[in-house]
């Protein structure tokens, strides 16, 4: 069944195309027509800021309790809709179904840790330096976010966003990937039947250039206190600079070329399983995507073949059938995957895993591939063996089913290597020494440290972000995203019925500072 989406503002679907049209595809199955998509224009992305701005008093005027009750309604429906929701993600994007479903748990666990936040939300009582006066701290929602989001986490990197903003009393207008618009307009409709009203939550469909158009006129006009961008390093500056211009600063989760260090007491078969899974599932189009396995060089060719021997006998294809990873999740990932292929690779590496490169079609198949490789958007799995410190592709994001691999003798040479890219954002090390842990941990670049376990697959409740060309030092998740979501407000409150002036009328300390102990 094709539906039709568009942008729904002020809980009215708006069948507004002023920014044209587009067919969401089935990216397994290319004939397979998901959503026939309306696009609005920057005057859509406008409008919708400005109703979100003007529901915002309201929102936030509802006790914070409640709007947590708002919150567990929306878990509970996504966790009684979580087949559907799943199964949508997998014919809209192409994420495996159990992976999908996982991605679904992810906006029950967002939901489960925010309820209670409404119950809590605290400030403090601070003591005053003055008689008869009393200072307090109150957490404040920042006003009207605008969100924009990446499709490979169609559900899931919203509710980050989503579900903190909303609880804090923030109303909001989310601007999800076009290519998962079918996918978005149903987490709409399920945060909307958790009781929200409407202007709260505003879905605007637009592509990228009306986006930046309309935000830029929002932020003019100041409908807008706050962005919010998963996304690229390049459109994560550009962002980060609009929003800076009007001072604000922009909470941005941004690329990676995540490193996992493999130490020479790792377990070398666990760290295969990890390299598996963070390399190549979603096929590497996970912001925490292994990017370079660093391997010592006393472990290089049994950990080499031993992975080239999992990837080999992986099964690849059909994302409804239990395979390590489906097709791309739009053909523009596709092709800029081939463009890196060709750019990327040198005359020093070796490439391994399967039995071709690129695209797998039935002229370059794939040998086990589950299903018909024509019908979808399907890339061979590539390992680039033999990295060094200068090579290109030791900093360049691949977002696809790529990685490297390098070789090392000393910790430092590792370090280098992992630190490389100027990327923060994930990092792991397999190692049985507690001091290679905490070495390593003080040493990398990256916001986000697994200790024998792969760079993806990070807990719901656990600081998510990065540093360096990864974002901007926000962090996303848990008690630490409260910090974007709300500002400080600080009251004095003076009792004493006269004015009593900080720093000057606060009581003298009669201190004998020559007191000296008697020996
Ligand atoms: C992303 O790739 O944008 O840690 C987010 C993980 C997921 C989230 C990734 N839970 O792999």
């Amino acid at each position: 069944m094709t539906k039709t989406c568009s942008s729904i503002v002020a809980g009215k679907i708006t069948d507004d195309d002023r920014g044209g049209r587009m067919a969401s595809t089935n990216p397994a199955r290319l004939t397979d027509l998901v959503a026939d998509v309306a696009l609005g224009d920057a005057s859509t992305v406008l409008e919708a800021c400005r109703v979100a701005k003007a529901a915002q008093p309201a929102w936030a005027n509802v006790p914070a309790p409640v709007r947590g009750r708002v919150i567990a309604e929306i878990g509970r429906l996504v966790e009684a809709n979580a087949e559907s929701l799943a199964r949508l993600v997998t014919r809209e994007v192409g994420k495996p179904y159990a992976e999908a479903l996982g991605e679904v748990q992810e906006i029950v666990d967002t939901c489960d840790f925010f309820l209670g936040e409404g119950r809590r939300l605290y400030g403090d009582t601070v003591p005053s330096e003055m008689h008869d006066k009393a200072l307090f701290t109150f957490r404040m929602p920042v006003g009207t976010l605008a969100v924009i989001t990446a499709g490979n986490f169609p559900v899931a990197v919203p509710s980050w966003y989503l579900v903190p903003a909303l609880l804090c009393g923030n109303t909001v207008v989310w601007k999800p990937a076009e290519y998962s618009a079918a996918v978005a307009t149903a987490l709409y409709e399920l945060f909307a039947a958790g009781g929200l009203p409407e202007g709260t939550l505003n879905l605007v469909l637009s592509d990228g250039a009306a986006t930046f158009t309309g935000l830029e006129l929002a932020l003019s006009e100041h409908a807008i206190d706050k962005v919010g961008f998963t996304g690229s390093s390049t459109v994560g500056s550009l962002i980060g600079e609009l929003a800076g211009r009007h001072l604000q600063s922009a909470c941005l989760e941004l690329g990676g070329k995540n490193p996992m260090v493999i130490m020479p007491d790792a377990d070398v078969e666990l760290a295969v399983e990890g390299a598996l899974f963070s390399g190549f599932g979603t096929a590497g189009q996970r912001c925490t995507s292994l990017g370079t396995a660093i391997v010592h060089e006393s472990l290089h060719d049994g950990f080499l073949s031993r992975l080239v021997e999992r990837l080999e006998g992986a099964a690849i294809g059909d994302p409804n059938a239990p395979v390590l990873y489906g097709p791309m999740l739009d053909g523009r990932f596709a092709d800029r995957f081939e463009t890196y292929l060709a750019d990327l690779i040198e005359p020093h590496h070796t490439l391994l895993g399967s039995n071709a490169t690129g695209r797998i079609t039935s002229a370059k198949a794939r040998t086990g591939f589950v299903g018909d490789p024509d019908e979808g958007i399907f890339c061979h799995p590539t390992i680039v063996d033999g990295v060094r410190l200068d090579d290109e592709i030791a900093r360049t994001e691949t977002f696809g089913p790529m990685i490297g691999v390098a070789s090392f003798s000393g910790f430092d040479e590792a370090m280098a290597l992992s630190n490389c890219s100027g990327f923060g954002l994930s990092a792991a090390i397999y190692t049985s020494s507690p001091a290679a842990v905490f070495m390593f941990r003080q040493r990398i670049s990256a916001g986000m440290i697994s200790v024998n376990n792969s760079t993806s697959g990070a807990e719901a409740h656990l600081p998510f972000g990065g540093n360096g060309r990864s974002g901007n030092g926000s962090r996303q998740s848990g008690k630490w995203v409260l910090d974007q979501m709300t500002r400080w407000q600080s009251m004095n409150w003076d009792y004493s019925g006269h004015l009593q002036k900080a720093q000057m009328d606060t009581d003298a300390v009669k201190a004998d500072r020559g007191f000296r102990l008697e020996d």
